[in-house]
């Protein structure tokens, strides 16, 4: 079932804006100072960009170099732009909300937000006073509700980092919780499963025996054997869960891994699958583990697009990490949930246990990487990265 969304709402909105004492007039206020503002802004994020290069703490976050940041100034500036142009209003604060969550995705800590709405507090306050120092009323109206509205930033900032701190919370405790009971459990259903599955096959075998071409009963053969199978995976998921055990890491080649996910699960036959990975590519760790992780992002994929599409799966080196990319042309996942999608238990399949991404992430982590839903136009991305412990490709 779809739980409650934790995106912080109007409410949300409201309620901080009537603690700082920030309303329409302010907004109007903001609005009127663009054009005073606006030329300054190149100087303001250039600032901003080479505060963040000489600190080394803050620069460590910067790991796509001189583009990255080129990339960034543009998002600062339509960011900034509309600090003052509003309207600050519902979609303002999911817009805000989002850009937390990306901090929050590259493990940005959080200390930097204060000092870095700060450098543009300061800098933006110089632009004001030099351009308003005639008109000192305005100068103050103005400077009041760009600190109410800076603050307001902050606390939405902080609040993205809150409602990850709560999601991985209740991961962990409901992963706590699943483990205990996940074993017994899974063994239970996993002999009557297995009786399941070799009465479908010689159920089959039979069938062909006798010449029986029903296609009606094979369609029901059919369906109990997938059923079977994804029982299965749930109570592998289980097992694996409540295990938790450390990895076995071994290097082999992305390409052996690729295809070992590949013949462990069954994708329809109209789902094309496209496989891009160079032979002296190498993974460094437990097969089983990230076997599973890959098999788990092909069957959600392949659930995803309704039986027809296509998949494609990359793995390629990237300075120190290896990239493990699985993406498919299917519907995507919907903006409102895809900060939750690892959580476990989170699923909104009437068919999913919830687990599987979870999952993911967690042996993900526990080889030092992570698995992340990447900003995609079509369709859905899972990206894994991990570390390799072998030093940099030749
Ligand atoms: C006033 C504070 C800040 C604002 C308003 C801000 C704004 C933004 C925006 C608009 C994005 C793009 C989000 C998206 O892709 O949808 C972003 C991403 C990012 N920001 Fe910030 N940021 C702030 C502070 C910082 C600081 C202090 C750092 C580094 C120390 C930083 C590093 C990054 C990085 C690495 C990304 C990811 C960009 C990517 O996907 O390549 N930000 N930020």
């Amino acid at each position: 079932m779809l739980r409650t969304i934790l995106v912080p709402g109007q409410p949300f909105l409201d309620s901080l804006k009537t603690y700082v004492g920030f309303t329409d007039e302010s907004s109007a206020t903001l609005a009127a100072s663009h054009a005073l503002v606006a030329p300054h802004f190149g100087t303001i994020i250039d600032d901003f960009y080479r505060t963040i290069e000489a600190h080394p703490g803050a620069r460590a976050a910067i790991t796509g170099g001189h583009e990255q940041i080129e990339r960034l100034k543009r998002t600062l500036l339509q960011w900034i732009d509309e600090v003052f142009r509003g309207p600050h209003d519902l979609t303002y604060l999911e817009r805000r909300a989002r850009i937390g969550r990306v901090h929050v995705r590259i493990n940005l800590p959080q200390a930097y937000m204060f000092t870095a709405v700060d450098r543009i507090r300061v800098k933006t306050l110089d632009v004001l006073r030099a351009t308003l120092a005639a008109d000192t009323d305005r100068l103050r109206r103005v400077s009041t509700a760009l600190h109410q509205l800076l603050d307001i930033e902050l606390a939405i900032m902080l609040e993205t980092y809150k409602e990850d701190l709560e999601a991985k919370n209740r991961t962990a405790e409901r992963l706590s919780t699943i483990g205990q009971f996940a074993a017994g459990i899974g063994h239970e259903l996993r002999n009557p499963l297995g009786v399941m599955e070799s009465s479908v096959f010689l159920l089959r075998q039979r069938l062909g025996q006798l010449s029986v071409d029903d296609a009606g009963l094979t369609k029901h053969l059919d369906k109990i054997a997938v059923e079977v199978q994804r029982s299965n995976k749930t109570i592998n998921d289980l097992l694996e869960l409540a295990r938790n055990r450390a990895p076995r890491r071994v290097l082999l080649p992305a390409k052996a891994l690729i295809s070992r996910a590949l013949n462990s699960v069954t994708v329809p036959p109209a789902v094309a699958i496209d496989v891009a990975a160079a032979e002296e590519v190498l993974v460094d760790g437990d097969p089983d583990q990230l076997g599973h992780i890959l098999a788990n992002l092909i069957l959600n994929a392949s659930q995803a697009m309704n039986g027809s599409g296509r998949i494609w799966i990359q793995a390629r080196r990237l300075g120190s990490e290896v990239e493990l990319r699985v993406r498919d042309d299917g519907p995507g996942v919907p903006a409102e949930i895809r900060h939750r999608i690892f959580e476990a238990l989170f699923t909104t399949k009437a068919k999913g246990s919830g687990l599987g991404l979870a999952l993911c992430r967690r042996i993900a982590e526990s080889h030092g990487g992570d698995v992340v839903l990447e900003p995609s136009p079509g369709g859905a991305a899972f990206l894994v990265t991990l570390p390799t412990q072998h030093g940099p490709a030749s």
